[in-house]
């Protein structure tokens, strides 16, 4: 197969979802599907479930099943899909929007019952953020829910999506009795049968011909036609470039957990949703079909066993053929990397590889060099956009509790940081450290390895602060920015990559800065 064509065949996605909706099941029917698993529950459900902040066993299963579910490839109907998993722990999020970079389309999975909950409203506005298309998985139709059109409203209004039904269900809970598949123009009635296979038991009848009453009755058959004209009316007919261009977004009815709708998700999904696309840079946009390997790391992992200090590094391809052993550029450090043994996922395998491909994801091993966001090339300068940090919820100064253990500290400190399991500030005045983290449960998790993993033991210390916002000068001149360097002096600090951060204490404090220094701009995320 020629290097366009495995380039064509590829679709790298993500699902997200608020945590409960259904990522998980529905991840996992789609491995059945693709035949990357004989039966469902052979992926492990791998979240943590709310609550078990303290469960640090569950802290490190999550680390080590997340590692073989970090990507799962299938083929399917000769397309290759790369799922990437993305966390449903909340205070996981920045994981999630780190993967984000790394995915060519989404599939949003909604709760029937929950409609649109926050998770997803912030996970939809990274995605509208960086460009991503969208396609709605409304799931648990085989439980009462909110009414069909109410919900696409709720997406309407919430997400600000142009809903696009592609399919429609035929009552819902205990009246489920189907699916009206728009796309494919067929119906398909629910049957409840063994969940953990694929059976094709499902009937397929045409809208409009004579059984449809035999099945469903007559009044159903009256509101479903009636029904059906009102979406042909109000809802825009599917254009794949709207689509493409997040003009607008599919929706699709159906039950992840009864294997129901996921056939005709897959079926379009595969049809629609985009090959890999280019990528931009600091200097220049790159097109998957370049010639020259180009690629950035989106997740570090660390080892599970504490006595080998490696990682594994997730480089997304987004040009050229990655080549085992080819020396390639390391941008940030100017240097050459060659790796002996790149490992690709398949289903919940990895196998080490000769050659990549664009929309492909390699894992190296990394001994403590690399940093999330780090590009790849053959040579050339060029540094991937999109990678940003946001300015974490929650933060505490970090105190080394044993002075014999303060090299071990700050190379641990240092090391959690690039992998994004937390943010550092370095305050200007005094040098001091800040953690800052999406959840509380960060703290807990950086204190328990840094203590397992590096012997170092650490203390936290509350400080009051409400955003850390990243300072722009808009001006030539640095009179007011030296001014305001002098007055915030306290609340400065530097992050990870030496640009200057304003960790305000309060709203307040934040506006009346702004309102005093018309000339700075303050962002609550590292690129702008
Ligand atoms: P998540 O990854 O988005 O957090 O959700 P997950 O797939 O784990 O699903 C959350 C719960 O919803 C699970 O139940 C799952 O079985 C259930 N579920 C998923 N899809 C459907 C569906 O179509 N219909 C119904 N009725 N339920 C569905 P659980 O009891 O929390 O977990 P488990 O013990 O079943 O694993």
């Amino acid at each position: 197969m020629g290097f366009k064509e495995e380039i064509n065949k590829r679709r790298t996605f993500g699902i997200i979802s608020h945590p409960d909706a259904g990522k998980t099941t529905l991840t996992e029917k789609l491995l059945l599907f693709g035949g990357a698993i004989q039966e469902a529950g052979a992926v492990k459900s791998h979240k943590i479930k709310r609550g078990a902040t303290s469960d640090f066993m569950e802290i490190e299963r999550q680390r080590g099943i997340s590692v073989s579910t970090s990507v799962l490839a299938f083929i399917y109907k000769e397309k290759k899909i790369n799922i990437l998993d993305t966390p449903g722990h909340k205070d996981f999020a920045e994981d999630t929007y780190r993967t984000l970079s790394a995915v060519d389309s989404v599939i949003v999975v909604i709760d029937v019952a929950k409609g649109v909950e926050e998770q997803t409203e912030k996970l939809v506005e990274v995605c509208r953020m960086r460009k991503i298309p969208i396609i709605v998985f409304i799931n648990k139709l085989d439980r009462e829910g909110k009414d069909a059109f109410d919900l696409l409203d709720e997406l309407e209004k919430k997400l600000k999506f142009n809903v696009c039904p592609l399919s429609f269900p035929i009552g819902m809970g205990y009246d489920f009795q189907g699916i009206y598949n728009i796309w494919g123009d067929n119906l398909m009635f629910f049957k409840e049968e063994n969940k953990q296979k694929i059976s094709k038991t499902n009937n397929v009848l045409d809208l409009n011909g004579p059984e449809l009453i035999e099945f469903i009755g007559e009044n159903a058959s009256n509101k479903l036609k009636e029904e059906v004209n009102i979406i042909k009316e109000v809802y825009p007919s599917f254009e794949k470039s709207d689509y493409l261009n997040c003009k607008q977004q599919p929706i699709f009815f159906g039950s992840a957990l009864n294997n129901f709708g996921v056939k005709e998700l897959l079926d379009c999904f595969i049809k629609i949703a985009p090959s890999p696309l280019p990528k931009e840079t600091s200097e220049r946009i790159i097109k998957p079909h370049e010639s020259k390997f180009s690629g950035f790391i989106f997740k570090i992992h660390a080892n599970m066993d504490p006595k080998h200090r490696d990682r594994l590094a997730f480089i997304k391809i987004v040009s050229g053929i990655f080549k085992r052993n080819k020396p390639y550029h390391h941008v940030r450090m100017n240097k050459r990397f060659k790796f002996s043994s790149p490992n690709a996922f398949f289903a919940e395998k990895k196998e080490i590889i000769d050659e990549s491909f664009p929309g492909d994801i390699v894992g190296v091993h990394d001994s403590g060099n690399f940093k999330i966001g780090d590009s790849f090339s053959e040579g050339e300068h060029i540094n991937f956009k999109g990678i940003p940090n946001f300015s974490p919820e929650h933060f505490k100064y970090i105190n080394n509790k044993d002075p014999m253990k303060s090299k071990q500290l700050s190379k641990g400190i240092y090391q959690l940081m690039d992998e994004g399991v937390a943010q550092l500030f370095v305050l200007e005045m005094n040098g001091r450290k800040v953690i800052g983290t999406v959840g509380a449960l960060q703290f807990e998790v950086i204190q328990y390895r840094l203590e397992h993993e590096y012997g170092a033991k650490c203390s936290y210390e509350n400080i009051s602060i409400y955003k850390a916002c990243w300072v722009e000068n808009k001006l030539d001149s640095n009179i007011e920015f030296n001014e305001f360097k002098k007055l915030k002096q306290k609340f400065l600090a530097k992050d990870k990559n030496g640009m200057l951060v304003f960790l305000s204490d309060s709203v307040f404090s934040l506006e009346m800065t702004k309102q005093k220094f018309p000339s700075l701009n303050f962002h609550y995320k590292s690129e702008f």
